[in-house]
């Protein structure tokens, strides 16, 4: 690849990237409540079957659409045919309506992280209890730590592929999993935890066959998302791989690396609110009020402050290497247009401006205090409020409905439209040939053939239905 895109500097990097991407807020948080509340290890057999099944394929075509052009979401698509450049349009829009609200949640958690810190030295870090509903009413603290966070993001993208994404995941990674594992032993060691891994792991297989839609539903929304799928965010990274490397392999070591840290990330979470005698529970409570509670008055004392600085500085690691892989997609669109006019990249210049927007598309996430609305404090309303809007999940606060534009529409239908295309237009002797590029034979032709034509779309389409009808219902 002979131009000045940038490129890994191996394969090694471009893993750590990749799953630095897809390791994030998804796993810690969402993955041990989602997988407790929809039946446990039920939950789990069905997520590990659409991971292999819908998550590898989708993972694959990302990647070899991504290599096979030398092109981020948008410029992939029109090389590949200009009619089609609306769907990475699709994925880029996404990528600002998540960038934003995940930077809000990433400062949120630096704020916690710092706050463990400043306890350790003696200060106080939080202040309050109820620490949690206090700060997100807490204007200039949230929009404060979003920007710096955003800061953060820029530092690392503006660095380049290899000397800024790659450099920093390659370390963050390994920190990550070493916390981890020293987060779970610890928590192992608490009575009362056992209940936890109970609740995560026992199958109960009467919720799969008295509610099976809707464990189908949520594991794999979840799936998704945790994967970084479907708004070009792997064919971003693809396209800056080598053509050398082997992309089937490292479609299936990505989600396998993802998934064993969701799991850690449950066996860490889920038995420490067992430990301590706190609900399970769900959203943003379970990992910012639930979690700091298990520290600070569960565990206590300095060893509390120590694993609570851990554990929070463990979830900014991940919570940066997904958001600079968000902030990516959108630079990586500027930075190809520029190429392909004979310019230079000019990669700091558009950093700067990609995130000044994103920065700017997110605020109202930060603005209306998770829905605290201005009533409680914030200085914006929730969607609800200022549209006239009925109340629902996808109204409730300007994350969620962000969330819902994203998650909920956009990126399920990017990833049905892409297998479609791959399957039916540009059809799957396209994946074939490039995974082939590698010097190696693509041996399960036959078995991704039926998987881009047939199960792909069928169960996007599922997705797509349970994401719109979970937001608004
Ligand atoms: N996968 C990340 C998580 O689990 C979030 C994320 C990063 C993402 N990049 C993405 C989700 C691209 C969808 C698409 O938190």
């Amino acid at each position: 690849m002979e131009n000045n895109r940038g490129q890994w500097g191996s394969n090694f990097g471009f893993i750590m990237a990749a799953v630095g991407s897809a390791v994030g807020l998804g796993n810690i948080w969402g993955f041990p409540y989602k997988c407790g509340a929809t039946g446990g290890g039920a939950f789990l057999l069905v997520y590990l079957i659409l991971a292999a099944v819908v998550g590898v394929t989708v993972m694959l075509g990302e990647l070899a659409i991504g290599r096979k052009t030398g092109r981020g979401a948008v410029g992939a698509y029109a090389s590949l045919a200009k009619k089609y450049s609306w769907v990475g349009y699709m994925g880029v829009a996404s990528g600002f309506l998540i960038v934003g609200f995940y930077s809000v949640l990433g400062g949120m958690v630096l704020r916690y992280t710092l706050g463990f810190l400043i306890n350790l030295f003696g200060g106080t870090g939080f202040g309050v209890d109820g620490f949690f509903g206090s700060w997100i009413a807490n204007m200039p603290g949230m929009v404060g730590f979003y920007a710096i966070f955003m800061l953060i993001n820029i530092v690392i993208v503006m660095g380049g592929v290899s000397g800024g994404i790659e450099k920093f995941s390659k370390i963050a990674m390994p920190c990550l999993a070493a916390i981890m594992v020293i987060v779970i032993v610890f928590v192992a060691c608490q009575p009362g935890a056992g209940e936890g891994y109970k609740f995560l792991f026992v199958p109960d297989f009467g919720v799969l066959a008295s509610d099976f839609f809707n464990v189908l539903k949520t594991a794999a929304g979840q799936m998704f998302f945790s994967l970084s799928l479907g708004m070009g965010c792997m064919i971003t990274y693809g396209s800056y791989l080598a053509k050398k490397e082997d992309l089937a392999s490292n479609s299936i070591i990505i989600p396998v690396a993802d998934t064993i840290v969701a799991l850690m990330a449950g066996m860490a979470v889920m038995p420490a609110c067992a430990a301590y005698g706190l609900e399970y529970g769900a959203g943003p409570g379970l990992l910012f009020n639930s979690m700091q509670t298990v520290f600070l008055q569960g565990m206590g004392g300095t060893i509390g402050n120590i694993m609570g600085f851990l554990f929070y500085f463990l979830v900014l690691i991940a919570a940066i290497t997904s958001s600079i892989s968000l902030l990516e997609v959108c630079c990586a669109f500027l930075i190809d247009k520029r190429i392909d006019k004979g310019q230079e990249p000019a990669r700091k210049k558009m950093t700067i401006i990609m995130a000044v927007i994103a920065f700017i598309v997110g605020l109202p996430t930060a603005l209306d205090g998770l829905g605290t609305n201005v009533a409680g404090g914030a200085w914006m309303n929730n969607p609800a409020v200022m549209f006239n809007l009925p109340v629902m999940a996808a109204t409730a606060d300007w994350l969620d409905f962000y969330d819902f534009l994203a998650e909920g529409v956009l990126m399920p239908l990017g990833a049905m439209i892409m297998s479609i295309l791959i399957g039916w237009v540009f059809g799957t002797k396209m994946i074939a040939e490039e995974c082939e590029a590698s010097g190696k034979p693509f041996k399960a032709y036959k078995y991704f053939d039926v998987c881009f034509k047939y199960i792909v779309p069928v169960i996007m389409a599922i997705v797509l239905y349970a994401q719109v009808t979970s937001f608004i219902g």
